[in-house]
């Protein structure tokens, strides 16, 4: 008895469609030989019995993994369309036919802490090869640490993206949806309390992600950001800092981060210090003092040069911005008003 090509797939439910067309190279081949690549490759692909078998005892599973991507047969390259659970955990019959239990027959547990990270990922990474955000997962940060798909990604928890949920109760949510931050968050304490500070980014509040700076699976850019510098990044949102400017204000040309921090801080504007104590790390005494204290002598920025009298020039709220306020570069040409150039001072 001869079986074609197809027969045998129906057969062995498990094969992938790669490995058909390593068979349809084959076609030569006898059965036999072809059941004995099977085998070979049986464990690298999966195979094994379909979610049926496993359905009546890992019900919840099964049914989280039917609504997810993974569970669509019509998907081309799903687990559905291919190996079914085996995909990921191996071939089950010897567990089913032995009534199941943890460490019975040999499956492959991707919560298991004794495999590494790196065996956990490559089962994900037999399908995810040509993902272009996966492009640069060997570069990227995670990997480099142990950080395994499954640590962000549940294939069980039915939310979109498959992002894991560690979080039970959200009080604040309005669906029971997984928020991407709080996947994040298990790990970076940091950036979570940062993110909670009086000024931040609108993470919470839902109006930006963490993946819309950042690619977690990797990127060319330190810190995995998703463009190629930390301006090019802040510049996609905030277009108006772009300029170019007439006078252009050094820092803001060079690093947003110099003032900036991106996730959140405790003075306003994501401000790494308030003013002034941030213009002084950089500003010495100028034409104008710098220092926070009373300026009285010697302060230009009034309508008179009279040192002596000019008004008390105590710096409080936003105090240098109060006049600096084109702080990220001005176009402002030479003022015959008050005679000095206030673009180049930032002052208009
Ligand atoms: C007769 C019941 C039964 C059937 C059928 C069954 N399982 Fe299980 N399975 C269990 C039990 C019980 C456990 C242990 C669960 C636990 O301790 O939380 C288990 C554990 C597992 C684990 C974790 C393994 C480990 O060693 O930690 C995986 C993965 C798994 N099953 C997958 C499957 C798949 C895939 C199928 C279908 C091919 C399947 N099971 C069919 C009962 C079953
Ligand atoms: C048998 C092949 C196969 C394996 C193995 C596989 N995937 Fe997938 N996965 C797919 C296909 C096909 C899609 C749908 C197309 C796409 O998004 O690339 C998909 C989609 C996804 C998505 C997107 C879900 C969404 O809602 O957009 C995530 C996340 C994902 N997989 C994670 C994983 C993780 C984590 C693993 C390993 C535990 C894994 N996959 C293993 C084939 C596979
Ligand atoms: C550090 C956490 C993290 C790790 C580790 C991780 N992912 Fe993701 N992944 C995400 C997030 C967050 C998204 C959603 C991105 C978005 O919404 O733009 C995502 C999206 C995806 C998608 C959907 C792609 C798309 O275009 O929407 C796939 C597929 C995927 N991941 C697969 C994987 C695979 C495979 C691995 C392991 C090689 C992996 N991920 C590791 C966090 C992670
Ligand atoms: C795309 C890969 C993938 C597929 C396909 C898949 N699983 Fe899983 N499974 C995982 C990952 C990853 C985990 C770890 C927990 C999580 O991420 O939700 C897991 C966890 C489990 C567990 C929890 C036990 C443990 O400790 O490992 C069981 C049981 C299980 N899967 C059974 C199944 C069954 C049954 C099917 C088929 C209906 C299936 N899985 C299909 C990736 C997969
Ligand atoms: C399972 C733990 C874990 C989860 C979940 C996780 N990370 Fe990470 N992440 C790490 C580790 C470990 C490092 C490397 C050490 C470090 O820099 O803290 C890292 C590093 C990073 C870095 C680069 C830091 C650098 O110095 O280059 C970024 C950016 C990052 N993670 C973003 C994310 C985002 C965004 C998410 C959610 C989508 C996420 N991480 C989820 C563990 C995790
Ligand atoms: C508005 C863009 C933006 C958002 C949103 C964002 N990040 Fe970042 N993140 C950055 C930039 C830019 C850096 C690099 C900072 C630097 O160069 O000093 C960074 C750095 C990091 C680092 C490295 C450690 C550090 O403090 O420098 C981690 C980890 C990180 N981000 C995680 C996250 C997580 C988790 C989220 C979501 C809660 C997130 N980021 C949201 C822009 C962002
Ligand atoms: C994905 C879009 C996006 C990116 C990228 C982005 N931002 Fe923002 N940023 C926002 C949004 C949205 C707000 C809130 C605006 C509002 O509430 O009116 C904001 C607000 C701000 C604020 C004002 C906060 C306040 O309390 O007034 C500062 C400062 C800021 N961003 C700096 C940066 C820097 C620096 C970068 C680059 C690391 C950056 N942003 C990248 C979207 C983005
Ligand atoms: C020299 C320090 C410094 C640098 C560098 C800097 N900023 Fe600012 N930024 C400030 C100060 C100070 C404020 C608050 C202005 C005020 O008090 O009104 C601010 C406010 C902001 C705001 C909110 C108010 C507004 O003007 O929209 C955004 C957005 C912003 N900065 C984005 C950026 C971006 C993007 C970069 C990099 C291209 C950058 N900043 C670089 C000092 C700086
Ligand atoms: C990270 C260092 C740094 C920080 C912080 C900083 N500056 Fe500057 N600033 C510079 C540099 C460098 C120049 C260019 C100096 C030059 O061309 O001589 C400059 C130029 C200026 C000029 C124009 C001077 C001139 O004569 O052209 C003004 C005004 C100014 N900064 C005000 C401020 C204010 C106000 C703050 C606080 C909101 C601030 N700067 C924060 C580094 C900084
Ligand atoms: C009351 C308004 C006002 C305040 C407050 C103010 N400045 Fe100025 N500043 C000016 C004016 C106006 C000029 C331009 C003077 C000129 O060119 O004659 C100037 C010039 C400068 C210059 C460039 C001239 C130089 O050679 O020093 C720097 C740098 C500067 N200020 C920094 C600061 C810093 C730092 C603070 C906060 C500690 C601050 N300013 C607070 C009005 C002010």
């Amino acid at each position: 008895m001869a079986l074609n090509i197809k027969q045998v797939y129906d057969l062995k439910k498990g094969v992938s469609v790669s490995l058909l067309h390593h068979l349809r190279r084959l076609g030569a081949m006898g059965i036999s030989g072809a059941f004995v690549l099977l085998a070979g490759l049986g464990s690298a692909y999966g195979a094994g019995p379909g979610a049926d078998v496993c359905k009546n005892c890992h019900e919840r599973v099964v049914a989280t993994y039917a609504k997810s991507v993974h569970g669509l047969k019509n998907m081309p390259g799903s687990p559905a369309s291919s190996g079914e659970c085996s995909s990921c955990h191996g071939d089950g019959t010897e567990h089913a036919n032995k009534g199941g239990g943890r460490g019975v027959g040999g499956m492959i547990s991707l919560n298991s802490k004794t495999l590494s990270a790196e065996e956990k990922t490559a089962k994900c990474l037999t399908c995810h090869t040509t993902t272009k955000n996966l492009l640069y997962w060997d570069m990227g940060v995670h990997k480099k640490n142990d950080v395994a798909c499954a640590d962000c990604h549940s294939v069980h928890s039915g939310g979109p993206k498959l992002l894991a949920s560690k979080v039970t109760i959200q009080p604040f949510a309005t669906s029971p949806q997984q928020k991407q931050y709080e996947t994040c968050f298990a790990c970076h304490k940091d950036i979570r309390s940062a993110v909670n500070r009086m000024s931040h980014h609108p993470i919470l509040e839902g109006k930006v992600k963490c993946s819309d700076c950042h690619n977690p699976h990797g990127t060319l850019a330190p810190k995995m950001i998703k463009a190629d510098s930390n301006n090019q990044l802040c510049y996609t949102c905030h277009a108006d800092k772009r300029g170019p400017f007439v006078w252009e204000h050094a820092p803001v040309e060079e690093n947003c981060m110099a003032c900036h921090n991106p996730h959140g801080s405790k003075s306003y504007a994501l401000l790494n210090e308030k003013p002034p104590l941030l213009c002084q790390d950089c500003h010495d005494w100028g034409r104008h003092p710098g220092t926070q204290y009373d300026a009285r002598a010697g302060f230009p920025g009034t309508n008179s040069r009279q040192t002596v009298t000019s008004p008390s020039n105590r710096f409080y709220a936003r105090s240098c911005t109060n006049c600096h306020t084109q702080i990220h570069g001005s176009n402002a040409p030479f003022n015959s008003d008050n005679g000095y150039n206030s673009g180049k001072a930032f002052v208009r």
